[in-house]
């Protein structure tokens, strides 16, 4: 008998996977589940983005390894994203590490930072593979808790009075996945302070900046935090772009030299047109971030009417591809009511326990459906209601 290892003990196959197999399984049963789980944008990336990407891989030369720290084109391309929105300046020999996605930044931060003993702050709710990838990286997960009476951020109060010698990083995310909560300065200036106090290396993970936000945010903004912090950013949802994973690292000289010693042993640079096609949509302006916003604003809409069919309360100001809702207090939890959607009227929705227990009473609905999906989604849970 073969055994997997013991740093896959613990770690179940990730949620959607298996919730996928589940909606297969009924599709094939005739139901048509509507699925709205998954933040994957349905939305095309900037035709001129394609074009980039078309061009680039017709030519001959374009197919050969790259170097591991990615194309200076698209570093170049980072920079200066982050000074035109963010108004952060970092350089593009030095201090940009390009990746496939975010997602596998969590895993080589951890790979990199973490020890045995080592402990991590994750928030609960968050992400999920903040907590998979500690545990794989073999270090050990510290919830802390985000409560809508303190706007989902962290108490750092409370964190203070506990014991902290062990831990050696802290995750968070703002705009947060999945309560949608938006950042504040003084929130990122806490955490920066928070970090110096207590030798912590703070990784904020900053994917969704860009959706149904006018003031996109950088945690690298706030003085000092290039010292204490990583910032983690992608393409995934601010350019459609979730299949092509590009996602990017942003932190001193330093940082991304010790990343990159682990990365480097794990793969190598990404696909050059794929990188200079990337380069090309982050270059786009106003227009397209404008563009995809009102797309969504649309659709959001119409998501608030189906949570006020669902009677679940919800805050109107959310950013992100989600709304985040809480059940009403008739039902057990988000599993029940997710679970009763998805057999009754064959919609899915997440339950917000899966992202850990503090968001055992939300559900989580994803705007990555055209307008009609979600009214004939709504009409469905309306013919429930009737039965
Ligand atoms: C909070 C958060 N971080 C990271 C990711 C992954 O992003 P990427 O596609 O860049 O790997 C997601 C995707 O759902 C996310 O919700």
């Amino acid at each position: 008998m073969i055994q997997t290892s013991k740093r896959l003990e613990g770690i179940g196959e990730y949620y959607f996977s298996q919730k996928l197999r589940e909606i297969d399984e009924l599709n094939k049963t005739g139901k048509q589940v509507i699925n709205l789980g998954i933040g994957s944008p349905d939305l095309p990336p900037h035709p001129e983005v394609v074009r980039v990407l078309q061009e680039e891989a017709a030519k001959p030369g374009n197919h050969g390894y790259q170097s591991y720290k990615g194309s200076f084109i698209l570093r170049k391309a980072i920079s200066e994203w982050y000074k035109k929105w963010y108004e952060v300046d970092i350089n593009p020999d030095s201090e940009i590490l390009p990746l496939i996605g975010s997602k596998e930044g969590i895993m080589h931060i951890c790979m990199t930072f973490l020890d045995k003993a080592d402990e991590v702050l994750v928030p609960n709710p968050g992400y999920p593979t903040y907590r998979s990838a500690v545990k794989l990286a073999g270090g050990k997960t510290r919830d802390y808790a985000l409560r809508a009476g303190n706007h989902f951020e962290p108490d750092f109060e409370q964190l203070k009075k506990k014991n902290l010698q062990k831990v050696k990083m802290m995750f968070i995310n703002y705009p947060h996945m999945p309560t949608g909560q938006l950042p504040s300065k003084e929130l990122f200036e806490k955490a920066v302070a928070f970090a110096r106090e207590y030798n912590i290396l703070i990784v904020h993970d900053n994917p969704y900046s860009f959706i149904l936000n006018d003031s996109p945010m950088s945690l690298l903004s706030v003085h000092g935090a290039m010292d204490v912090a990583i910032e983690l950013n992608s393409l995934s949802k601010s350019h459609n772009m979730a299949g092509w994973r590009v996602g990017m690292l942003c932190g001193s000289k330093q940082r991304v030299d010790e990343v990159l010693k682990f990365k480097s042993n794990m793969d190598s640079g990404m696909f050059l047109p794929v990188q200079l096609a990337a380069a090309r949509a982050l270059s786009l302006g106003k227009e397209w971030q404008e563009e995809v916003n009102k797309v969504y604003r649309q659709r959001r809409e119409k998501v608030e009417e189906m949570l006020k069919l669902l009677n679940c309360k919800y805050s109107k100001q959310q950013a992100g591809l989600f709304m985040w809702a809480q059940v009403p207090g008739s039902r057990k939890d988000g599993y029940e009511l997710s679970d009763e959607v998805l057999h009754e009227a064959a919609v899915f929705i997440t339950p917000g326990g899966i992202f850990g227990n503090a968001g055992n009473k939300y559900i989580r609905v994803s705007l990555c459906a055209p307008v009609e999906k979600i009214t004939e989604a709504i009409d469905r849970i309306r013919n429930l209601g009737k039965k």
